[in-house]
């Protein structure tokens, strides 16, 4: 009885102390203390973009060496990895975002966020116009600021060839209202087809989801769309869910071609047995309201009825990534993105604009990996700028010690980047995951539902506040209690 007694009063000191600590840590992370104002002095960093790369790279910035500004259409940053999750309900969309001012309010130095998208940069006069795209305007709607620094991080769009119809008819899944929109439609497809006097070949129609691109995102978000309708739509639509069919369409011989050749075979044995068909060596010509025009691996033309489209087929450069390149053309050559050099300096900028993450062409796979490390090592090279730029000033302004400046000048070195692959890892349905991981040198391919456990655990430590952690933990819990939401907003 005593043993009992000294365990409960254990486990109650034990859960209060937990709590209490939960409790100060969140309420210290929500209220940031006073910060250092702009300084005239010191130099302007202007930030375009508040994805992987620019957010990394303002979590390392020190922010006392810099004005800096940010100036993203979004106030916040989205943790892509979990967004086909947001698509089918498993996520609230809201627990993958992180306002920019959660991180720059807690800089030493005041962060300028503002909310607009830049329609030019100009690279001679070092200067960046950005507008106010929002519904509501104030008086002043568009603007333009010289910068000393720009560090270039607005991503790239989803590429759709110029195929007719993609824009108009298909979802895609990049940004989040991508994944609302294609929620809203998914569910538009459900509901259409339980209303009274649909005959089966429309019902067949509209319950059939074509996935389109079998790179990691067409993959995930296929198996989500599987999870949503086996562990919920069978329950609450249980005449209609034998009909509903997903379709992957990839235009090479095999999805995930960036993975081995091991997990292609698991991933694809998986959705056979996920009822997920697996269309290769076949390519979308057209996507049509109702349908999609494939052309087989025989060349022939077939055409699908379908109720929704999804688009995943990769990416490509944003306008004004184009339009900043044509202002280089000597130097900017090559199609897929900006060309930089080891500093990530872009080239013909003489070292005023640095380009990071999915806008770039570079030897490396557009990844949240890739831009993290790319904004973090930036974070580093500029505080050495800073240092170097702040020992220049003194050189100038006395000859006094000038050999000791020159020397501490001299001392700093602007190491290149360098990119550590940490492994890919994709969610591929019925609680899998598939993982590429290089464990002492070399590559070690795992699939499965341990391998899920390690993806969930993986991307929980790796999202960017505690706050994160929390609402993605917690909606993880909600969906296994209460399964997931099939209203329609
Ligand atoms: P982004 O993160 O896209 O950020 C670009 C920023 O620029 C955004 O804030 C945008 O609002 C802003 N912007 C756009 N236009 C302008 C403008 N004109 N002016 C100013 N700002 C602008 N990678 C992985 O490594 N692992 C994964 O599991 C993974 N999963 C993914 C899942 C999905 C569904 C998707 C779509 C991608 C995934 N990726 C993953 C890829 C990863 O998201 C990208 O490689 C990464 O986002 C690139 O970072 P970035 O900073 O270059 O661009
Ligand atoms: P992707 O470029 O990797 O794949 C797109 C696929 O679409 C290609 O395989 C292509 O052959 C196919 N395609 C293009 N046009 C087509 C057509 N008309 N018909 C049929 N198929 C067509 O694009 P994705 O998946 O959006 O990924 C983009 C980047 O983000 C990649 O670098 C990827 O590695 C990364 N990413 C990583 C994830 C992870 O590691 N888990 C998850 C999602 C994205």
């Amino acid at each position: 009885r005593g043993f009992l007694q000294t365990l409960g009063r254990v486990t109650l000191v034990t859960i209060v102390a937990a709590t209490g600590t939960f409790y100060y840590v969140t309420q210290k992370d929500r209220h940031p203390g006073p910060q250092l104002p702009f300084d005239p002095e010191k130099k302007t960093l202007v930030i375009l973009g508040s994805g992987w790369g620019a957010t990394s790279l303002l979590k390392g910035l020190d922010t006392t060496d810099y004005n800096t500004i940010v100036v993203s259409p979004k106030n916040f940053f989205l943790f892509t990895p979990l967004l086909p999750s947001v698509a089918v309900g498993t996520l609230n969309a809201r627990s993958i975002l992180q306002p920019t001012r959660y991180v720059t309010r807690f800089k030493s130095r005041q962060v300028s966020v503002i909310e607009a998208e830049a329609k030019e940069v100009d690279p001679i006069n070092k200067t960046v116009t950005f507008s106010d795209n929002s519904e509501i305007q104030g008086q002043v709607s568009s603007t333009t600021i010289p910068y000393d620094y720009l560090v270039y991080a607005v991503g790239a769009e989803t590429q759709t060839f110029g195929i007719p119809g993609v824009k108009e008819h298909a979802c895609f899944m990049k940004e989040l209202h991508d994944a609302e929109r294609m929620q809203r439609q998914f569910l538009d497809c459900v509901e259409s087809a339980a209303f009274p006097g649909q005959s089966d070949d429309e019902k067949d129609r509209l319950l059939h989801m074509v996935v389109v691109g079998g790179g990691p995102t067409g993959i995930e978000l296929s198996g989500e769309l599987h999870d949503f309708l086996e562990d919920d739509l069978k329950s609450w639509y249980p005449e209609l869910a034998s009909r509903i069919r997903i379709t992957l369409v990839e235009a090479l011989p095999s999805v995930l071609p960036t993975f081995s050749k091991e997990l292609i075979q698991y991933t694809e044995s998986t959705f056979k047995e996920s009822k997920i068909d697996i269309m290769t060596k076949t390519m979308v010509k057209e996507v049509k309201e109702k349908s999609v025009v494939l052309q087989m691996p025989d060349k022939s033309i077939r055409e699908v009825p379908c109720g929704m489209v999804v688009w995943a087929a990769g990416n490509k450069g944003r306008q004004i990534t184009q339009d900043l390149m044509a202002k280089l053309p000597e130097d900017q050559t090559n199609k897929r993105g900006i060309t930089v050099d080891d500093h990530l300096r872009m080239k013909g900028t003489n070292g005023t604009i640095f380009a990071i993450g999915d806008c770039t062409a570079s030897s490396y796979a557009p990844t949240a990996q890739v831009a993290s490390q790319q904004g973090a090592y930036l974070a580093r090279i500029l505080a050495l700028l800073a240092k170097k730029d702040g020992l220049e000033g003194k050189l100038a302004a006395s000859d006094e010690d000038a050999d000791t400046i020159r020397k501490k000048i001299d001392k700093i070195k602007l190491k290149p980047f360098h990119y550590s692959h940490q492994g890919s890892l994709a969610y591929i349905g019925s609680d899998k995951a598939i993982a590429d991981l290089p464990i002492f040198g070399r590559e070690w391919a795992s699939g499965g539902v341990a391998t899920f456990l390690f993806w969930r655990s993986a991307y929980l430590s790796t999202l960017f506040s505690l706050r994160n952690r929390t609402l993605v933990a917690s909606d993880w819990m909600r969906v296994k209690l209460f399964g997931r939401d099939v209203s329609r907003e």
